[in-house]
């Protein structure tokens, strides 16, 4: 999807193949190490909490095991699509928050509330989570500004004909569609190159125009989960900290996720809420 799968030295194809090749050495040796570790308990339930292990244990209906070629595969789809995409989206979310303190102080004022109705170091349940509404809007608006995925996660089969635009995509033909443009269309997102979480109050945007998790079937299975991980961070950095950023004219640079170059410095000064 991202670089034309030429092994030329030098290009980011070669650099991914020769790291994937890397990554998947190292994998299958946890593998195998772990696959021993089970074989020598006689574990066969494939009710452990961990992923690898439930997947080392789990048989097909005629009682056949992944292979690891197979297992590797999927624990580096996992990381990528877990990992990468919620670092990158918290990464973004503290950028605008740093960048704009109308925006912040709207969160801040939303996060302090529910702070304040715990005790100190009190942990967060799920009915704080409900709360979090303008904040998950804070969310949602900085997913829809940096797409992490410049399309849904790769090629889909057409299943019958589809005019668009006085294009016709015949039956059978492949198509990526680009959620990056349809996050930037301004008949979808007026001024969309404004920071405004307002637009996901109410009934928010219409159907299949705002798709940071994808669509249909093959729909993001993490985007609960990666919910729940954004809004506990940024509660947990919000509630103690000041947030200011360094180089707002920082360039972004595209590596398949969103890369901010300088790493994104944000200068951090502590407050106390209970004070
Ligand atoms: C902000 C965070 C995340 C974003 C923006 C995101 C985005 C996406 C997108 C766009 C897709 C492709 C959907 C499609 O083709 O219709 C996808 C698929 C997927 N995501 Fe996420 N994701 C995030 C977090 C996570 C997390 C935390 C997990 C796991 C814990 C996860 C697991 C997956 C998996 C396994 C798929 C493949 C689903 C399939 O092909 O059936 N994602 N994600």
């Amino acid at each position: 999807m991202f670089s034309v799968p030429i092994n030329l030295p030098g290009t980011a194809y070669s650099r991914g193949v020769k790291g994937g090749k890397l990554v998947r050495e190292e994998l299958e040796k946890i593998i195998t190490r772990r696959r021993k570790e089970l074989l020598e308990k006689k574990e066969t339930s494939p009710c452990y909490t961990d992923v690898l292990s439930r997947m080392l244990l789990l048989t097909d209906e005629n009682g056949k095991f992944m292979s690891d070629k197979e297992i590797s595969n999927y624990i580096i789809a996992l990381l990528v699509a877990s990992y990468e995409s919620t670092s990158t989206a918290i990464s973004f979310v503290l950028k605008y928050l740093a960048e704009l303190p109308h925006i912040y102080h709207e969160v801040y004022k939303e996060l302090t509330n529910i702070a304040k109705l715990k005790g100190e170091g009190e942990l967060l349940n799920w009915e704080d989570i409900q709360k979090m509404r303008y904040s998950w809007n804070v969310v949602c608006e900085s997913l829809r500004l940096t797409t992490m995925n410049s399309s849904f996660s790769g090629f889909r089969e057409v299943v019958t004909d589809v005019s668009f635009s006085g294009f016709t995509i015949p039956k059978g033909y492949k198509a990526s569609w680009s959620s990056y443009t349809t996050h930037k269309d301004p008949e979808c997102f007026p001024d969309p190159e404004k920071f405004d979480p307002t637009r996901f109050e109410g009934k928010g945007p219409a159907p299949y125009t705002y798709v940071p998790f994808g669509g249909g079937r093959r729909m993001c299975c993490g985007k609960e989960y990666a919910r729940l991980e954004i809004l506990v961070f940024i509660y947990n950095i919000v509630t103690r900290f000041n947030l200011e950023i360094v180089n707002p004219q920082e360039k972004i640079v595209f590596h398949s996720f969103p890369i901010p170059v300088e790493g994104l410095p944000i200068r951090i000064t502590r407050h106390n809420i209970y004070s």
